[in-house]
């Protein structure tokens, strides 16, 4: 007998025996067995982790990947941009494009778009299929969403976000959240906090007093990670208290990991990071994108030059840094690895699919808003037609790329002009014209859009040209509003005018002097000044919709879908309306006071009585709703009970279409200031014509609390309310009174 095979064979035989049972289980380290519990998985992991191994997996390893732990077979992580789709591959460590063939993705509606759903069901279909093609894409964590609270028109990266209110971006976070992570694939939600102006974002010291931070500005977040079980969040760039929201004392380890039990990982923004001490100490789990000196630190080798990277490792082998906190920093990066890159029950998700496309297109139609029909110009029926005149650059300019980290590189991007000549087909002339020239870029970090856009015509020739034209269309559509580029809704810029660029208001005015028949389409994500608002019959915000942006554009022109989108965000009339310019400082300087407090969007319009162009939850339908019989089942609430406000709604019309009833809830007795009102509840109802529905909301003493700062916690003061049921914060169908005991 061999002894060396015999002392080699049984063993192995004893082995697989005592597996018996034939799972590899027993083969299997506890930290790579499914079967045993996270934190049985982690406290295995890191007992075998050197103290390099530690370090190694809080920082960036490239531009967007951080190192697992290769000697123990833990994989490392891949995060990816956006929010709206999944970004083309980029260079190792660049952002130039890698130019890879097989990275074209879905472009989704942006985020505003997907809020003015006010449907929580879209929030859903949105995560499951923005999470399908990152899970496809072998991505680990998808940087989005963004719900950072609309403050001020001008910022420029509010098309990113879920609107001005906190009760909204809750509703409409925590489904995307979800879906994202049945995925496998974490979602990042950011930027918390207080990120809400781009100018001076790296530095701006944010100002603001304890009520609006609990009660604005980080309801969202505190949903994200609460009911969305969010696995990770990504720092904002700015300061609060003068620290860096990305190692952040207050915000990340009192309020976050503190207040809120947050079990995941605290991401940096890139190049958020500022410093290694403050870093270890207040909250950062994963540092990426740091650019630490700017000068010799661009090398190679920078990744070692993170704040969290040697200089951490120095002073922990110097006794500088203790253990404990590098531990959970740790334990977190791997938490994040065992539920995604380490998960193998992962669906294997999938990329550009029909179905995408169709949540796409689905998402986009019931996000457009119609702010006004009058005359019932819309929808357009082309039958009734000989020639239909589409006006604006907007209607053939690609808008998915472009507007900073969330620009995309799809496969195909259907503009207005396509989607509205598809539909239109043969029924009749669809001619067009453009208007104006806005802006020719036609590469964005390397993604070329492929368009020229190119325009020898003057200004006046382009609207002599265009009202020639409209003298002779039987309806006009002038699809314009902002763009992706900067000093628009983009990325690292805030706007520098509320009004339309390019001459536009020019053009729409011309326009419908020259025919009464037009419909304007704002192709856009922030409220613009209307001048011709009272000469414009028909005004729709389109957003900024995705890959099927002309095809859901279509489809709500023609009728095909009734509109049901309501305003995530109020459209003041001029930019001296707004809470923030008016009272608060926009942009500041070093730092930045938000001293309209809780007075944000609506909030500000109901405590001044200033009449919107547009108001918070604003959007017509083809066909019309009558909402009635607001009652109440109870007038007093006690402290542990709830009572019921309910409503009818009824489709009055002869067409199929949805309503959004909405809640809002009036403190009529407090003894610090409040809000005249604030949304507590909304629901669309789908009704077909003629057919009632009864809404009913349950009001509980949480949705009476206001943040006392006097006494830092949560309260619902004894005393009277109204809850007021209506169809747009300015637009309140009933009201009943109650008590709170
Ligand atoms: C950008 C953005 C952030 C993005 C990150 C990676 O600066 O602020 O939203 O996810 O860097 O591109």
């Amino acid at each position: 007998m061999n002894f060396k095979l015999f002392f080699n064979v049984v063993p192995a035989l004893f082995l697989m025996g005592c597996a018996g049972n034939g799972g590899a289980s027993s083969t299997l380290a506890p930290y790579q067995n499914e079967s045993l519990s996270l934190d049985e998985r982690i406290e295995d992991a890191l007992s075998r982790m050197t103290l390099e191994e530690k370090v190694a997996v809080l920082h960036a390893q490239s531009k967007f990947s951080s190192a697992g732990v290769p000697r123990l077979g833990i994989p490392e992580l891949w995060c990816t941009d956006g929010p709206h789709g999944i970004r083309p591959e980029v260079l190792w460590d660049e952002w130039d494009q890698a130019r890879w063939t097989n990275d074209s993705c879905t472009a989704f509606p942006a985020l505003t778009c997907l809020a003015a759903t006010w449907n929580p069901a879209m929030s859903a279909l949105y995560g499951k299929s923005i999470g399908e093609e990152a899970r496809y894409r072998e991505k680990d964590v998808l940087l989005g969403p963004g719900v950072n609270i609309y403050r001020m028109p001008l910022n420029g990266r509010n098309f990113e976000y879920m609107g001005e209110d906190p009760y909204l971006s809750s509703r409409m976070v925590v489904p995307y959240v979800q879906e994202v992570q049945k995925n496998g694939v974490a979602a990042c939600v950011k930027h918390f906090a207080l990120n809400n102006q781009e100018t001076n974002r790296q530095s701006v010291n944010v100002i603001v007093d304890d009520r609006a931070l609990y009660e604005i500005y980080l309801p969202a977040f505190k949903a994200a990670v609460e009911e969305g079980g969010a696995w990770a969040v990504m720092g904002s760039y700015n300061k609060y208290r003068g620290q860096h929201c990305c190692h952040n004392q207050y915000l990340l380890n009192d309020i976050l990991k503190g207040e809120w039990g947050f079990d995941g990982v605290v991401i940096s923004d890139w190049g958020g990071a500022h410093d290694t001490k403050q870093a270890i100490e207040n909250g950062l789990d994963l540092e990426f994108g740091s650019w630490t000196n700017g000068m010799n630190w661009g090398a190679s080798n920078a990744y070692d030059n993170y704040y969290l990277a040697h200089p951490y490792l120095e002073l922990l082998k110097r006794g500088e840094a203790d253990q404990k906190t590098l531990d959970d920093k740790v334990r977190r990066v791997l938490r994040l690895i065992f539920r995604t890159a380490m998960n193998t029950h992962k669906p294997f998700g999938s990329l550009n699919s029909p179905e995408h496309l169709a949540a796409a297109r689905r998402i986009a139609g019931e996000g457009m808003v119609l702010l006004k029909n009058d005359n019932g110009v819309l929808p357009l029926d082309p039958a009734k037609m000989k020639r239909l005149l589409v006006v604006g650059e907007n209607a053939v300019k690609m808008m998915t790329v472009g507007g900073g980290s969330s620009s995309l590189k799809v496969r195909h991007e259907c503009l207005p002009l396509e989607g509205i000549r598809t539909a239109v087909g043969e029924t009749c002339d669809v001619i067009y014209e453009r208007g104006y020239v806005g802006d020719l870029q036609t590469e964005f970090d390397g993604v070329m859009s492929g368009q020229d856009l190119s325009e020898k015509r003057s200004e006046e020739q382009l609207i002599a040209d265009a009202v020639a034209a409209a003298k002779q269309a039987d309806a006009v559509i002038f699809v314009g509003g902002l763009n992706k580029s900067k000093r628009q809704d983009c990325e690292g810029y805030d706007r520098d005018q509320y009004g339309l660029p390019y001459a536009q208001d020019r053009v729409i005015e011309a326009l419908v002097a020259a025919n009464p028949r037009l419909a304007v389409v704002l192709v856009s994500g922030n409220a613009v000044a209307m001048p011709w608002i009272e000469q414009v019959p028909a005004v729709v915000e389109a957003w900024f919709s995705g890959s099927e942006a002309g095809n859901a554009l279509a489809d709500v022109l023609f009728g095909k879908v009734n509109p049901s989108g309501k305003l995530p965000f109020t459209f003041p009339v001029r930019l001296e309306d707004n809470g923030a310019f008016v009272m608060g400082e926009f942009p500041g300087g070093d730092s930045v006071r938000y001293n309209e407090s809780l007075f944000v969007g609506y909030r500000w319009h109901d405590a001044k009585a200033i009449k919107p162009l547009f108001a918070f939850g604003h959007g017509l339908s083809y066909t019309t709703f009558e909402v009635g019989n607001v009652k109440i089942d109870r007038p007093t609430l006690r402290d542990k009970g709830s009572l019921h406000v309910t409503a009818d709604v009824t489709n009055t019309g002869d067409r199929a279409g949805a309503e959004v009833v909405q809640l809002y809830i009036g403190d009529e007795e407090s003894t610090l200031p409040r809000p005249v009102k604030e949304l507590k509840g909304f629901e669309k109802v789908m009704l077909e014509p003629g057919e009632t529905k009864t809404v009913t909301f349950e009001i509980t003493p949480e949705a009476l609390r206001y943040y006392d700062d006097t006494a830092d916690c949560w309260t619902a003061e004894a005393g009277k309310f109204t809850a007021f049921v209506g169809v747009a914060s300015d637009d309140i169908r009933g009201s009943v009174d109650f008590t709170l005991e």
